[in-house]
């Protein structure tokens, strides 16, 4: 079945979505938003392997007060008009600046709580300043997720449910849900050991969680899914049980179609990457030392080879890519350069190694692959029936990985394919004298490069011909 083996049919005729990404408007792509990337890429092609209707969502953080701290700098210390010629950058700076000045200076925290209200209320300028921010950012995002080789079938940010949330309220109002508290709006959830959902601040600004609710009813009534997948690190926990409460609530039947699908910490072991306290890294930055550091290690090992640049970019991102997914998500994962790019370890680099290295001895065959009419009743030796094993077992791997919310699962087992096939193939001669033999074993070696393929094209990565 060539490219299709492994795909499956249990999700046809149902819709996931999946809310990944998520990275927040003027800030710059951080490393922390790079695992809910990576696990919701993957957890996407996953599904549509199986036939889902993938609706993949990048829930922008794109509204809340922030923009008004940020409008509020930018009107005390911006160069004339806020225009695009601004770079992500400036506005971090600019940023973190205004929220040194109302730690301490009760004015300003007043007048950004006023910009957010004229924000919310419409108002021309503010609206014109927060688009600025906004498409700066953007660009910035598409870069990295050009690099990364990732797509949304909706961008729609927290910003598109403005005009959602009061009605959102008034549903929550019809329930008997809502509560003062302190002029504030809130749901009480102590029957269910959990802190209120705050839904409206006392100057009656919207909140993440109000947006949460509004987006979720938005959701099913626009996809009607089967399940909705949060890819959301472990800090937002509490929130989502209060998310998914809240809806339960609200008397939505499809509130358990709703999951908090968590993962981990992740950090930098050493060689630079770390960071100071409210610093952050750049996402960029990492993408580009992984491929430069790939490139030195080519130059080393291999430097004759075509297209150098383009494997260098595949393999130093697939590296980082497969770093993220071979544990389980919900681990802390530390990444460290040696090890993740090491081409003998676990690694995206091993993987595409392998692949890379099979698709060679198919070259230097020479005859058209698959061969016609394999004897596969030859395939007896205990390490050859290992792998044509593993072979059988990848579409229950994807089946397993979907399930679970879990592309580690993918991740693991084309480890454990490419050992199973390097110890079948340090054992055997493939090209022999033999022409029946010959014949199965490309057959084999043929079928071990299309599941790696298949497999690394499921996480998000390239399969290389030559490294
Ligand atoms: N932008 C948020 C953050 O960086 C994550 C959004 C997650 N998705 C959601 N529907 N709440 O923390």
């Amino acid at each position: 079945r060539g490219a299709d083996y492994g795909t499956g049919e249990t999700g046809t005729g149902k819709t996931v979505v999946i809310d990944f990404s998520h990275p927040n408007i003027a800030r710059p792509f951080g490393i922390h938003h790079l695992r809910s990337t990576v696990i919701g890429n993957a957890l996407r092609k996953i599904h549509r392997a199986l036939g889902y209707q993938v609706v993949g969502v990048n829930h922008l953080g794109d509204w809340g007060s922030q923009f008004a701290k940020l409008i509020l700098a930018w009107t005390r210390w911006g160069d004339g008009e806020l225009t695009e010629a601004v770079t992500v950058h400036e506005l971090l700076d600019l940023y973190v600046r205004i929220h040194e000045e109302i730690e301490d200076n009760h004015d300003a925290e007043r007048e950004a709580a006023d910009w957010f209200r004229r924000l919310e209320a419409g108002d021309p300028e503010a609206r014109r300043m927060w688009e600025v921010c906004c498409k700066v950012s953007y660009k910035e995002f598409e870069r990295v997720y050009e690099r990364l080789g990732i797509g949304f079938e909706s961008v729609a940010g927290e910003s598109f449910y403005q005009d959602k949330m009061p009605d959102t309220l008034i549903r929550m109002e019809e329930k008997g849900l809502l509560q003062k508290s302190e002029g504030a709006t809130i749901v009480d959830l102590s029957e269910w050991d959990m802190i209120p959902m705050l839904v409206r601040r006392s100057d009656e600004a919207t909140l993440y969680a109000t947006r949460d609710v509004s987006a979720a009813e938005y959701r099913w009534e626009t996809y009607r899914f089967e399940k909705m997948l949060y890819v959301v690190d472990v800090a937002q926990t509490l929130h989502f049980r209060q998310l998914f409460k809240v809806l339960e609530l609200m008397d939505y039947e499809w509130a358990d179609r709703c999951e908090h699908v968590v993962f981990g910490r992740l950090r930098f072991k050493k060689g630079g990457m770390s960071t100071r306290r409210g610093k952050v890294i750049f996402l960029e930055d990492v993408l580009d030392r992984a491929v430069d550091l790939t490139r030195q290690i080519i130059d080393d090992k291999n430097p004759d080879l075509p297209n150098k640049e383009d494997v260098a970019r595949d393999v130093g991102i697939g590296a980082i890519i497969f770093a993220d997914l071979d544990s389980r998500r919900a681990r802390d994962i530390v990444f460290d350069w040696d090890e993740i790019l090491n081409f003998n370890g676990e690694t995206g680099p091993y993987v595409q190694y392998t692949h890379a290295r099979y698709r060679s001895v198919l070259r230097k065959y020479g005859k058209p692959v698959p061969p016609p009419d394999p004897d596969l009743s030859l395939l007896t030796e205990p390490e050859t029936v290992a792998v044509v094993k593993r072979l059988a077992q990848f579409p229950e791997q994807i089946q397993s990985a979907a399930d679970a919310g879990e592309p580690s699962l993918i991740a693991s087992y084309l480890i454990d394919l490419c050992n199973e096939a390097n110890r079948f193939y340090n054992a055997h001669r493939v090209v022999s004298e033999d022409e029946d033999l010959t014949r199965v074993r490309i057959a084999l070696v043929y079928a071990i490069t299309v599941v790696l393929a298949n497999g690394l094209g499921l996480l998000g990565m390239k399969a290389p011909e030559e490294m």
